[in-house]
This record gives C-alpha cells, sequence and structure tokens, in this order.
C-alpha cells in the first residue's frame, strides 16, 4: 500500500510527565497516566510518492517547514528503517481542535503519523510497537495510541491500557482561556525546568505517588481520589517549572480565575477537578451528569474563550475520512 489514513485521539493526562529520564530516547522521566479525548481528533494521510526529492507536510492546509517539518521526517525515518525502504512521502493532516495552544495536538497527531507512515511503508505493527515509534517523537503521543485510561510508565518505551474508558466514564471539559500557539514548547519548557528548577528532583521523586493514587482512582472508580491527585499531580508539575531560572509560567490570571471557579462549584457540592498542561486551558474533569453545569460555569468565567466537552475516545485507527475535508 503507498497510501494510508489514520485518526487518532489526543489524550490528556492526569498524572504528567514532564522531564525526561534519556534525552537521546526521548523516554520520560515520570510515569504518566491519561484520559484519550473523543472531542479532539486528527487526521492524518501518509501517501509514499517516489517522484519526491524529501518528505513533505501540511497540518490544517499550512505547509510545515523548518523543526515541525524535521520532526514529521525524523519519524518517517524511523518507519522507513524499519521497512527497509527509502521513498519520500506527503503528509497531510488536519487536526479537529485548536492546534499548539497547550491542547497536546502533538500527541495525536504523531499518534495517527505512526500509524498511517507504517501502513504507507507496507508494515503492518501492533499498537504498542506504533506507540513506542510515536513516543520517539513525542512522548504524550505514545498514549494517544490507545483509548480510554492509558499509562506510560517512567522510563517506558511504550503505553499500556489501564482501563476502557466504560469502565469509568467521565466528562472533560476543555477550556479555552487564550487564542494562538503557546509561547514556549513542552520539550523545551521541561528541559529547562530540569536544567535549572531545584523543585525539579522532587517532582520526579514524588511524581510515583500521584500516579498510582490516579491509578487507583481509576481502577476503583473513586472520583474523588481520582481527582485530588490529579490536581495536585498538574500543581507539582508548575510549581517545578515555577522554581526555573527564569520561571516557565504558562498559567495567566484567566486560568487562575477558571481553577477559584472550580473549586468553588466543588465546595458547593459539584464534582469537578481541574488540570492545565504547558499552556494556560484548564482541562475540567466531572462526572457526564454534571458535565453540563461544570461548562456553563466555567464559560462564565471573564476571559474564556470557549469550552469542548468531551468524554473518552477509542483507540488509533485506519480510517477513510479525508484530512482535506473541514469539520
Ligand atoms: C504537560 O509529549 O509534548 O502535556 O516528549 O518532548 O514531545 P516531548 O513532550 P510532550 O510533553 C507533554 C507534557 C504535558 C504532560 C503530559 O502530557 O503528560
Amino acid at each position: 500500500m503507498t497510501r494510508a489514513r489514520a485518526v487518532a485521539c489526543s489524550n490528556i493526562a492526569l498524572a504528567k510527565y514532564w522531564g525526561k529520564a534519556s534525552v537521546a530516547e526521548n523516554l520520560p522521566a515520570t510515569p504518566s497516566l491519561s484520559l484519550t479525548l473523543a472531542g479532539l481528533r486528527t487526521i492524518t494521510e501518509v501517501e509514499v510518492d517516489p517522484s519526491l526529492s524529501c518528505d513533505h507536510a501540511e497540518l490544517d492546509g499550512a505547509v510545515l517547514t523548518g523543526r515541525p517539518l524535521e520532526r514529521v521526517a525524523a519519524m518517517l525515518d524511523r518507519l522507513r528503517a524499519r521497512a527497509g525502504v527509502s521513498t519520500s512521502a506527503r503528509v497531510v493532516s488536519r487536526n479537529h481542535f485548536p492546534t499548539a495552544a497547550g491542547l497536546a495536538s502533538s500527541a495525536s497527531g504523531f499518534a495517527a503519523l505512526a500509524l498511517a507512515g507504517a501502513r504507507a511503508f507496507g508494515l503492518d505493527l501492533p499498537l504498542e510497537t506504533l506507540s513506542d515509534i510515536a513516543r520517539a517523537s513525542s512522548a504524550s503521543a505514545a498514549r494517544s495510541l490507545f483509548g480510554g485510561f492509558v499509562a506510560l510508565p517512567a522510563g517506558g518505551r511504550c503505553a499500556e491500557r489501564v482501563a476502557s474508558g466504560e469502565h469509568f466514564p467521565l466528562s472533560m471539559v476543555v477550556t479555552l482561556t487564550a487564542k494562538g500557539a503557546k509561547a514556549i514548547g513542552s520539550t523545551q519548557g521541561m528541559q529547562h525546568t530540569a536544567a535549572t528548577s531545584p523543585y525539579y528532583a522532587p517532582w520526579v521523586s514524588h511524581s510515583p505517588k500521584l500516579f498510582d493514587e490516579v491509578r487507583r482512582g481509576v481502577l476503583e472508580r473513586d472520583f474523588e481520589r481520582l481527582g485530588v491527585a490529579m490536581e495536585q499531580s498538574a500543581l507539582m508539575m508548575h510549581a517545578s517549572m515555577l522554581a526555573a531560572s527564569p520561571a516557565v509560567i504558562y498559567l495567566t490570571p484567566t486560568t487562575l480565575a477558571v481553577m477559584a471557579a472550580v473549586r468553588e462549584l466543588r465546595a458547593a457540592g459539584t464534582p469537578a477537578f481541574y488540570t492545565m498542561d504547558a499552556g494556560p486551558h484548564v482541562k475540567v474533569l466531572t462526572l457526564p451528569e454534571h458535565a453540563a453545569r461544570v461548562a456553563a460555569c466555567v464559560e462564565a468565567v471573564p476571559g474564556v474563550e470557549r469550552t469542548v466537552v468531551t468524554g473518552s475516545g477509542p483507540d488509533a485507527a485506519l480510517t477513510d475520512e479525508d484530512p482535506r475535508s473541514g469539520e
């Protein structure tokens, strides 16, 4: 086969990955556990084309150049090496959510690219192997090959499913607090934190405890336990960044206002907990029956652009969907 299309959903880490055990191999220093989200999807087509002299890639209609193109080509190189071929490829990808704004679009992007690229180069690989290939490009992408609740161990090469989404149905109210791309990418942000923050080592050594709590919360369907540990994981990760020199600050006044609104909701009896990644947006985890109320509450916070309410998504899969067609 010379052309293949794949769809992968993004994921939000409930227990965070922040820091690398090996920079050369891109192995995570902390164990992470995520929820794959149906509402944040990437569709990617890879076409192997012998007439091309180098790889060509397009994301949301814009031609990639520089570092983003190099990252795509590096993954294609790994796939070519496995397949024993040297042909260049044309990649067309579409994100069905805002790109590079801290919504982990690289996660679904590299997961979809791993699957579509493997097929296009004639490889039929299991999800575990594709997860390993995706991890080398972006560690959070390793988790997006699997649906539901997914773990990537510290030092781990591939992610593993912890539980299906049906095991514990949850809603994520993705709250967009700003327009546009983030200032510092997560790779750079975590490297800088590791190099300069005195709070980095305590974060790495404490993260397995938070991971275990999140995992137990999921397995035992204990929302309170899950939520408390999830918030602490996010805040401890951000604390490590705030203590870097100079500080890495992704949180804005609107981020803090949404966090306060969630705490107020909780104090008034609505189960809801927040988490933030390498960006200003807030993802609020709640039970499905409370999602509409949580969304209405955070949308009323000044500065909030909009919300996307979504639940657990499936494994990455081959698709007929054309990334050139819009929403
Ligand atoms: C804050 O996976 O983007 O979203 O491996 O360097 O590409 P690289 O980093 P990336 O980092 C994601 C960090 C995070 C937390 C998480 O998703 O676990």
